[in-house]
């Protein structure tokens, strides 16, 4: 090939090296029609050791001149293309300081927690204190010094879950919140004003009204001079605060560690003592028990029943928003779980 066919084609080369590079769409785009570029002015290139000497520097010149054009055009296009890709970032990273935000779904408390903590409640606004006790006890807290004799039905295997820890029988899950009348009378200075709410443990399969695990809430009073009426009058003034205008029931029982003991009642605080659904047409529902503290109990933590006398009463919590909120399966309200459910409570 003739130096000015080179020459020639070194212009042409240039031409669409030119228009390849000045209308690159990107970066990326603007680097392959260099590569291009570059690739095209070499293979002209070779065709110069076929030139006679004297015309190879007009060749090599023109060649140069186009390399130096391709550069200087694609050096303005990068530019340019900086520069877009800048403020498209700018627009598309703009953050919409005046926007409000996006809404997330917030749960609640577990109806069984709301509960609890309304019980807590109304004790600390009648000047009670609270505490909370080990859910592992011992069998001295959990049953002896409570007046449980030795083979009394509740100590039995069917009733209580032993944890496999010492000697056999005498560590278990407690199986009532009672044990811990034991411990503050251990404990705390007199009198005591306590309530102790907790989680109990019994060995029952779950179903519609049984759970292996519960809630229970315990109120202990000692003072000098408590009575019979003490008592009575504070669970009066406490279902009035938790359910509105019911009436209180006291019906003669036995607990080991109450004397006299009896079952806890409220009226129904749907129908008012009519008779529902919710109360099983008796206008009553059940809650718990209560007592006087028995001497006996006294006497285990060695205080003297001559100088003091108290009340106590315990049930359980789950029953509070099961009834209240008209759930008809204990499971559905403590096991499953399910938010569909819970959070309409
Ligand atoms: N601990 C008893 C139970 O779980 C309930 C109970 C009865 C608690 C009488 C008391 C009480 O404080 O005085 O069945």
């Amino acid at each position: 090939m003739s130096a000015d066919e080179l020459i020639r084609r070194a212009a042409d080369v240039r031409a669409v090296a030119l228009d390849d590079v000045r209308g690159a769409g990107s970066l990326d785009g603007l680097h392959d029609a260099e590569r291009r570029a570059k690739a095209a002015l070499a293979d002209v290139k070779k065709g110069i050791k076929d030139v006679p000497g004297d015309q190879r520097a007009g060749v090599g010149q023109a060649l140069g001149a186009a390399e130096a054009a391709v550069r200087d055009a694609a050096e303005a296009r990068r530019s340019d293309l900086e520069a877009a890709a800048r403020s498209g970032a700018a627009e598309r990273e703009r953050l919409d300081l005046s926007s409000l935000g996006r809404d997330y779904r917030r749960g609640h408390l577990h109806p069984v927690t709301q509960t609890w903590r309304a019980l807590e409640d109304i004790f600390v606004g009648l000047g009670y204190s609270v505490f909370y006790g080990p859910e592992v006890e011992d069998d001295w807290h959990n049953f002896e010094a409570l007046n449980f004799p030795p083979g009394h039905p509740a100590r039995a295997m069917q009733d209580t879950l032993y944890v496999d820890l010492g000697e056999p029988e005498q560590v278990m899950l407690r199986t009532h919140t009672s044990p811990m009348q034991i411990r503050l009378m251990e404990t705390q200075p007199l009198p005591i004003y306590a309530v102790i709410p907790g989680r109990t443990f019994r060995r029952d399969t779950m179903d519609a009204r049984h759970s292996p695990v519960f809630h229970q809430i315990e109120c202990l009073v000692i003072d000098k001079g408590i009575t019979l009426g003490h008592l009575f009058g504070t669970i009066d003034v406490f279902f009035r605060a938790l359910f509105g205008d019911v009436e209180a029931r006291f019906l003669p029982s036995f607990f080991p560690f109450t004397e006299p003991s009896a079952e806890l009642a409220t009226s129904c605080p749907f129908c008012h003592k009519a008779g529902c659904r919710v109360c099983s047409q008796t206008g009553w529902i059940e809650l718990g028990g209560c007592g006087m503290v028995d001497p006996n109990v006294f006497a285990a933590c060695g205080i003297d029943s001559e100088e003091y006398s108290g009340f106590a009463f315990g049930f359980g919590i789950d029953r509070i928003p099961l009834l209240v909120n008209q759930v008809p399966d204990l499971k559905t309200l403590l096991w499953d779980n399910d938010v569909r459910f819970l959070e309409q409570l």
